[in-house]
């Protein structure tokens, strides 16, 4: 059996979505994670970890000196970084770092449908960065979840606006997954063994429609939510109203277009595998959104009120 090699975890992204719920399951673990933030972003960190000031930058040798001194002593990294225009230069970036700085196993947040030959940018992002970690850093796992089951709590702007989940992926049916299961899984792999370039999908229990997932918030928080399959180009308008940059926007269209397509109904056993407990269904952080969802205003309450 491969020993666990001494030395700190460390966590990127650690005051996001993920991050926050990794940060609360390694804590539960006995550990205290560095955890590497943006200038000034220490205070946002969740949970027991030291933070420490590194800006994932863009890429250059500098950037990647300062992680990598920021790095020293690290056995086992988290590796997640943001939706953004160069995401795989961010990855990049961190993957330098760690292997200039020795660390004995990164653990990859990645996606479900990652290719570095995708036409989906998101994907190929997650390829080209799953390609280099593999060049780079032997000791190496790779999660690919699929959707977020917390993207849910985007959908509270239409829910009080239209009473309604408002995405154009038709009868699309996706196998959406809780970030606490990711962390919990992320959380068993970095305490343990360095990987050897395994790779997990990491799903729901089941695959789901927008209209269930619709009547699974109407049922947890008692007020009547619908699903509207909206046109591509109402959900582009949406979208840049709400001030979405265009390349967001571009690269949302492109992912709801697989789920429409059917690349997100896989079901996989891997949560199990690696938590030793089946994932968590939708409807449990259905009951958490709840009390936000009843504390929304009531459609048309806004245009009433003028
Ligand atoms: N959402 C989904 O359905 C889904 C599905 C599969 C895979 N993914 C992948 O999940 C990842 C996003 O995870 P998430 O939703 O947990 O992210 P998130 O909540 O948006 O958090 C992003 C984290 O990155 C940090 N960050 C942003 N810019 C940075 C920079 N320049 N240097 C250092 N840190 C920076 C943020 O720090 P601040 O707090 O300072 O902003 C934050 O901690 C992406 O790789 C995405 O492709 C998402």
């Amino acid at each position: 059996m491969t020993a666990v090699p001494t030395g700190r975890i460390a966590v990127t992204g650690a005051t996001g979505t993920l991050g926050t719920a990794l940060v609360r399951e390694l804590a539960g673990r006995g550990h205290r994670p560095l955890a590497l933030v943006r200038p000034g972003r220490g205070g946002a960190v969740a949970g027991p970890a030291d933070p420490v000031e590194a800006d994932l930058g863009d890429g250059g040798p500098e950037a990647v000196r300062r992680l990598a001194g920021a790095l020293t002593g690290t056995r086992a990294l988290f590796l997640l970084t943001p939706f953004h225009p160069r995401q795989d230069l961010l990855q990049r970036t961190v993957i330098e770092a760690a292997a200039a700085a020795g660390v004995a196993h990164v653990v990859k947040l990645s996606a479900l449908g990652a290719d570095p030959d995708s036409p989906v940018l998101v994907h190929r992002q997650h390829g080209l960065a799953e390609r280099a970690l593999a060049d780079r850093c032997p000791g190496h796992t790779v999660l690919r979840p699929n959707a977020f089951t917390q993207n849910a709590a985007q959908w509270l702007g239409t829910i009080a606006s239209r009473g309604a989940v408002l995405l154009p992926v038709g009868r699309a049916r996706v196998s959406m997954v809780d970030v606490r299961d990711i962390a919990s899984a992320a959380a068993a792999l970095l305490t343990g063994p360095p990987g050897r370039g395994e790779v997990y999908e990491l799903t729901g229990p089941r695959a789901l429609g927008y209209a269930e997932a619709a009547e699974e918030l109407t049922a947890a928080s008692g007020r009547e939510i619908r699903y509207l399959d909206v046109s591509e180009d109402e959900a582009r308008e949406a979208m840049l109203g709400a001030g979405v940059p265009a390349w967001a926007v571009a690269a949302r269209l492109q992912l709801y277009a697989t789920y429409a397509a059917g690349e997100a109904e896989t079901v996989t056993g891997a949560l199990r595998e690696l938590t030793g407990r089946p994932p968590r269904p939708f409807g449990d952080f259905a009951r958490s959104l709840a009390e936000r969802i009843r504390a929304l205003p009531a459609p048309g309450a806004a245009e009433a009120a003028r």
